[in-house]
């Protein structure tokens, strides 16, 4: 069973980046937890950062010709600005799952729109890199 586990803009910089917000955790270290759970349930996972949204457009389509089960995404700041994610998501139609470190219901107005929801079967919030 292969996942993809997508991470949008700025994700690198985790551990880095507004730790109040983000925590302390690497992306590498989130990798390396996210690569040891999947081994402990059986899942394949394909681990996946960019800055750049035709990249991520790109990786989501891979999913759907390689045969993943499904998706994983945190598009970070591209929730909010990107239909060409949203449509590309749709367009494999996998059961994806949008996840945030942070609380973004509670956050500034801007970060109240996401895009990609719609095209999600569940969206995990405020739970840091547990959430993935
Ligand atoms: C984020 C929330 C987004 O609003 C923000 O732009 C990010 C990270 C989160 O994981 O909480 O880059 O997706």
């Amino acid at each position: 069973m292969k996942i993809y586990v997508i991470n949008g803009p700025n994700l690198n910089m985790l551990g880095i980046r507004e730790p109040d917000k983000y925590g302390n955790t690497s992306y590498k270290e989130l990798c390396a937890l996210i690569l040891e759970h999947c081994e402990k349930c059986g899942i394949e996972p394909l681990l996946y950062q960019s800055n750049h949204e035709g990249d991520l457009v790109d990786f989501i389509q891979r999913a759907y010709f390689d045969g993943a089960c499904g998706i994983v995404i945190n598009p970070g700041a591209y929730t909010h600005t990107s239909i060409a994610i949203l449509d590309a998501v749709k367009s494999t139609m996998l059961p994806t799952v949008e996840v945030h470190i942070s609380k973004v219901e509670e956050r500034e107005d801007f970060r109240q729109v996401s895009y990609i929801r719609s095209a999600c079967v569940k969206t995990i919030t405020g739970h840091g890199i547990q959430g993935y």
